[in-house]
């Protein structure tokens, strides 16, 4: 049997017990109970809490149609943006060579767009597709967000001049929701081969459905050993009504307690580049499922020891605002060591024969002591390699955590009614029909 993640509370227990949060923890089986019987707020989107077993039907024919575009191209653009690309781009940035697109051997790329609304980011995107043979996987629930929507039109139409529109379409794979948006209907025109998002299944809990692993699997990535991880921590944690082994719970009651302590923001460390979007996916899931209604840990996130050496300073020495929940990988996938100099003119002897690893574990070990030291909480969770297993395992695992931790906050962690305040206002300054009253009075106060 595999092992599972770990979590150590060792660096928290000066600032909360170790009672107290097991108390919480225990409190909180309501909420798992709520979120096993759908009794709780935001009930419609439970959906993600049973993926691990009801997605395996689809990954045959997700395989298959990652193995098509595969064959036929030799870079995938990925449309999307929030819950519809954080997923997979995490995933595909931890499990791929750091310097992929350098490497001169075959091997299938993908690049993301529509995650922005970058006029300079989409027109080099275009220089690239001009010399490059592609296909497209457009991912948008609803269906009618404008950042991805305008870099699918775009994309479209540089595909379609291209190859020809019938070609096009052979290359175009469109996720969305079964009924609902304008890109359903888009996709069926046109003849698009097409995945389902479930109704039940909100974008940033949707890693696990074709929106995550279809772009995964066409970067070469085993689709299936990440679904396993999942099932293996859903299967310790979902109907684990004994808070003291049930990780989800511990870790939703020990952040909420830190934060009732005056530390409000939450900052994801990782000791290894690969695990930036990883940390971005985490920020998407916490922050829009909990700031809402004036309430919710804020969720930062910083790459170590990079950020040692920028916002190191402020944890270690700043306002006293924040705790940190170091996500530390055991073992590395590679192996290289410091190599020994004889004049040592760089006086790294000291190191030499050690592992980059080893080096690294122990900034990860004396910055833990030196940011508690500073009055910095830090709850450290510990997976034993960076591999699909274990990374599904940690999808889950947060999943299930923001879920039990949104409850534990009075918020219902299934909606966003904050983004719509930007989209309302952009839309009224473009002169969308039926936002023009509300243009004129924004193009007003912008006088
Ligand atoms: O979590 C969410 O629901 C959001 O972040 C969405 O994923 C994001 O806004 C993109 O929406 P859509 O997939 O409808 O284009």
């Amino acid at each position: 049997m595999k092992e599972n993640i770990s979590i150590s509370l060792k660096n928290v227990e000066s600032f909360i017990s170790n009672e107290e949060i097991l108390a919480l923890a225990q409190q909180s089986v309501l909420h798992l109970d709520s979120l096993n019987k759908g009794t709780g707020p935001g009930s419609d989107f439970l959906g993600w809490m049973s993926l691990p077993e009801d997605i395996r039907p689809q990954l045959e024919r997700i395989e298959k149609v990652a193995e098509r575009l595969r064959s036929i191209s030799d870079l995938t653009v990925i449309v999307g943006i929030g819950g519809s690309y954080l997923g997979s781009r995490a995933v595909i940035e931890a499990l791929s060579h750091s310097f992929s697109s350098l490497r001169k051997d075959k091997h299938h790329e993908i690049v993301f767009a529509g995650q922005n609304l970058s006029e300079d980011y989409l027109s080099e995107l275009l220089d690239i597709l001009d010399v490059r043979n592609y296909s497209v996987v457009v991912i948008s629930k609803s269906g009618v967000t404008t950042e991805p929507a305008i870099a699918f039109r775009i994309i479209k139409n540089h595909l379609e001049k291209k190859v020809g529109k019938k070609n096009a379409s052979e290359r175009i794979v469109a996720i969305t929701d079964s009924k609902k948006g304008a890109l359903r209907p888009l996709a069926d025109a046109n003849g698009y081969e097409t995945f389902v998002i479930p109704d039940n299944i909100g974008g940033r809990y949707s890693v696990l459905t074709p929106a995550g692993l279809l772009p995964i699997a066409l970067s070469g990535i085993d689709i299936r050993m990440l679904v396993d991880g999942a099932a293996s921590i859903q299967a310790v944690t979902r109907n684990n009504r004994n808070a003291s082994t049930n990780l989800s719970l511990i870790y939703a009651a020990a952040r909420n307690l830190i934060m009732q302590s005056g530390r409000t923001t939450e900052i994801m460390v990782s000791y290894t580049p690969k695990l930036h979007y990883f940390s971005e996916w985490w920020k998407q899931l916490f922050g829009e499922s909990e700031g809402k209604d004036g309430k919710g840990i804020f969720p930062a996130a910083v790459d170590f020891t990079t950020d040692l050496h920028s916002l190191g300073q402020y944890i270690q020495d700043g306002q006293r605002i924040m705790f940190e929940t170091v996500l530390s990988v055991t073992e590395p996938n590679r192996e290289l060591r410091v190599p020994k100099e004889e004049d040592n003119a760089d006086q790294l002897n000291y190191l030499s024969g050690q592992r980059i690893s080893e080096v690294d574990h122990n900034a990860e070990a004396g910055t833990i002591l030196a940011h508690h030291d500073g009055k910095v909480p830090v709850i450290l969770l510990t997976i034993p390699q960076l591999n699909e297993y274990y990374i599904g395992q940690l999808f889950y695992f947060f999943e299930l955590a923001c879920a039990v931790s949104g409850y534990i906050l009075d918020v219902n962690p299934f909606d966003q009614p904050g983004v719509e305040a930007y989209k309302r206002n952009m839309f009224a300054l473009l002169n969308k029909p039926g936002y023009e009253e509300a243009g004129r009075l924004l193009r007003e106060r912008l006088k």
